[in-house]
């Protein structure tokens, strides 16, 4: 059995990057489980002052979430070249706790033809500096923009879901 904790760089209601997440959960295969992590706007600045007990609950949760997971997907827009301040503030929470230190990481990337290899590239500068493990077979390279969605946000598109399928495919194998 794998528990994935899945991590969407974006807050925006509407996100093409939580939708694919959103989808991917609902492609979870038997016997598996999934956590969409949705305290990202929750999370306060990382501050190394308050990175002692008692944590924020915020970030406790977070930390806790991390654990239970056997790896962790992100998807990440990307927000003035790099990735989004608020992501960047996530991954500070984890340094001090190691809580990704060789945890198995995959990134999903949605971004439009010829977009986001800034927020790509430093997506994986901080992952490998908290010592998480990429399982780049299990990456994904997609576009999301156009893609059909069901009333629950969720893409519904035969294509863009056989991607995702596969990354499950690849991460149980
Ligand atoms: C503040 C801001 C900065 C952005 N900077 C970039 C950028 O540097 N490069 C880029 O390709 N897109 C940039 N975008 C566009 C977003 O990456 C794009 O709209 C993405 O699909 C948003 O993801 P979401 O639908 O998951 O929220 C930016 C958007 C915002 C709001």
């Amino acid at each position: 059995m794998t528990h994935l904790l899945l991590i969407s760089g974006s807050t925006r209601a509407a996100s093409g990057n939580t939708a694919t997440l959103r989808t991917l959960a609902g492609l979870t295969p038997p016997g598996h489980t999934t956590d969409l992590y949705d305290g990202l706007s929750r999370l306060p600045a990382f501050n190394p002052d308050d990175d002692e007990p008692p944590l924020p609950g915020p970030v406790a949760a977070l930390r806790s979430r991390i654990e239970a997971a056997d790896a962790v997907v992100f998807c990440v827009p990307e927000y003035a070249g790099t990735v989004p301040g608020s992501l960047k503030n996530l991954l500070e929470w984890t340094v001090k706790g190691a809580q990704l230190y060789e945890k198995p990481v995959v990134w999903i990337d949605v971004a439009n033809t010829g977009r986001g290899a800034g927020a790509l590239a430093t997506l994986e500068v901080v992952l490998g500096y908290v010592g998480a493990v990429l399982v780049r077979s299990a990456c994904l390279r997609t576009m999301v923009t156009g893609r059909d969605r069901g009333p629950d946000c969720t893409f519904t598109d035969p294509e863009l879901r056989r991607e995702l399928a596969g990354v499950w495919d690849a991460l149980t194998a």
